[in-house]
C-alpha cells in the first residue's frame, strides 16, 4: 500500500505476516547467498519458517522494537532492510540488510538504509545507529562506510559459522554525524 521509491524500479515497503509465501519464495533465491553473513534464525527453509520470522518482527514492532521492510524490484521481492534492534528509551538501534544476487550492485540497500536512518534520527530522535557484520563481509562493510559509519571495533571470533569463529565488526553513526549519502 505505502512504499518509498529507491530508484532502479525498486521500492521499499511493508514485509508483513501475510507476505509469508512471497518471502519464502524470495528466500529460495537468496538462501545460499545470505547464509554465511546473516543470523541463522533468519535463513528458514519453508513458508512456516518465513512466516515465523515475519511474526517475530511484527510482534516486536508492536512494542516499538525491531522492524522489517521489503525491497521489491518490478514487483518482485529481492531483499530488505531491518531494525535488528530498536530502543527508543536508550536512543539506539541496529540496522541490517540482505539482497538476493540479482539486486546487488544497484545501491538499493544504501538508499533503503538511509531511509531507516533518516526516520530513526529525524522522526524518532534516536542518538546512535549500529551495524554489525562479519569482518570478512566486504560488501556489508562497504555499505556501512557509504552510510558514513565509523568502525568502532572488532569483537574477536564472535561470529561462529560452520565450525569456524569469525571476527565481527561493529560500525556506528551518531545523529550529529548523520547526513544521507549523495544519490
Ligand atoms: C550486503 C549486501 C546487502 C550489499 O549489497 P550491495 O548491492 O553491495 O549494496 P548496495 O545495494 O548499497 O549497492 C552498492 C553497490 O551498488 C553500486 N551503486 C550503483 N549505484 C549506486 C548508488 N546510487 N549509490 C550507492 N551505490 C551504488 C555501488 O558501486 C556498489 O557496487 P560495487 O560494490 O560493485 O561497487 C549484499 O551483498 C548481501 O545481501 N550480502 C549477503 C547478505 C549480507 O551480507 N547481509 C548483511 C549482513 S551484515
Amino acid at each position: 500500500m505505502f512504499s518509498l521509491s529507491l530508484g532502479e524500479g525498486a521500492r521499499l515497503g511493508p514485509l508483513e505476516i501475510w507476505h509469508a509465501e512471497e518471502f519464502a519464495g524470495h528466500l529460495d533465491r537468496a538462501r545460499d547467498h545470505i547464509r554465511p553473513w546473516v543470523g541463522p534464525s533468519f535463513v528458514t527453509d519453508d513458508v512456516d519458517g518465513a512466516r515465523a520470522t515475519l511474526k517475530r518482527y511484527a510482534e516486536r514492532q508492536a512494542e516499538d522494537g525491531s522492524r522489517l521492510y521489503g525491497i521489491r524490484r518490478d514487483g518482485v521481492l529481492v531483499g530488505g532492510v531491518m531494525f535488528t534492534d530498536f530502543h527508543a528509551t536508550s536512543g539506539s538501534c541496529e540496522i541490517g540488510c540482505w539482497l538476493e544476487p540479482s539486486a546487488e550492485g544497484l545501491g538499493l540497500v544504501t538508499r533503503a538504509c538511509s531511509a531507516l536512518l533518516d526516520w530513526a534520527f529525524t522522526s524518532r530522535g534516536l542518538h546512535r545507529a549500529e551495524w554489525h557484520c562479519r569482518a570478512d563481509n566486504d560488501r556489508s562493510s562497504a555499505v556501512a562506510r557509504r552510510l558514513g559509519m565509523t568502525l568502532e571495533g572488532v569483537r574477536r571470533e564472535a561470529w561462529p559459522y560452520e565450525g569456524v569463529r569469525h571476527d565481527k565488526q561493529l560500525w556506528a553513526v551518531l545523529a550529529s554525524e548523520w547526513r544521507a549519502p549523495e544519490q
